[in-house]
């Protein structure tokens, strides 16, 4: 198990953009797509390749290639969403799956609503993700329920996280990595990460 903050300079700079409640729609969702670019970098550092044989305008040489079958990307709906663009312009192969489970407002416990999934889901490595990782509840709930789909392999990616959230996934999850860039103060009594940046997906989407 490993929780990574994934400090780079590149990033914390186009995270204040996110931050900034001032950020259009438009900014917004072009850098958390950068941003989500940046940390594919970090999070597939442990990708196995393929060895194979390739002819260069000199010679014949052995390169490495990552196997078709490597990788899914599974947003949890709705904002994880606005991270996949990001991400699969790195990894082309990669399928992209779709979990949706919303919180209630009020007990802030995960609601389970659709999910649909590449059928070789269990041969590949799942990169699960959610921009803020608040509570864990959703979080937990897709593992769970990946898990059940045979998922061996999954790294929890998100942008912003929140100590009590870590905390709640480590514990149910230990064997699933966490990646985000930034581990905030906290919750505060609604639910919401702070200092955080609002609500991610109707920051995405342009909606309240
Ligand atoms: N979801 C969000 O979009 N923002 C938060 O701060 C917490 C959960």
């Amino acid at each position: 198990m490993a929780v990574v903050e994934v400090n780079h300079p590149l990033i914390s700079h186009k995270l204040t953009f996110l931050r900034n409640k001032n950020t259009d729609t438009k900014l917004f969702r072009e850098t958390l797509n950068e941003i989500a670019g940046l940390m594919t970098y970090e999070v597939t550092k442990g990708l196995k390749l393929e060895e194979i044989e390739v002819e260069t305008p000199v010679m014949k040489t052995k390169s490495y290639i990552l196997p078709d079958k490597a990788v899914a990307v599974v947003p949890i709906l709705r904002a994880g969403l606005g991270m996949v663009e990001g991400i699969i312009t790195f990894i082309p192969t990669a399928k992209v799956g779709h979990i949706g489970v919303y919180r209630n407002e009020e007990t802030l416990k995960p609601v389970y609503y659709y999910c649909k999934l590449p059928e070789d889901i269990a041969d590949r490595k799942v990169i699960l993700v959610d921009p803020m990782l608040a509570t864990g509840g959703s979080a937990n709930y897709a593992i769970d329920y990946l898990k059940k789909e045979g998922v061996k392999d999954i790294v929890f990616l998100s942008l912003i996280a929140a100590p009590e959230g870590i905390a709640n996934v480590v514990k149910k999850h230990p064997d699933v990595d966490i990646y985000t860039a930034k581990i905030d103060e906290g919750l505060n009594e609604k639910g919401y990460i702070y200092p955080g940046l609002g609500d991610a997906g109707d920051r995405i989407f342009g909606t309240k």
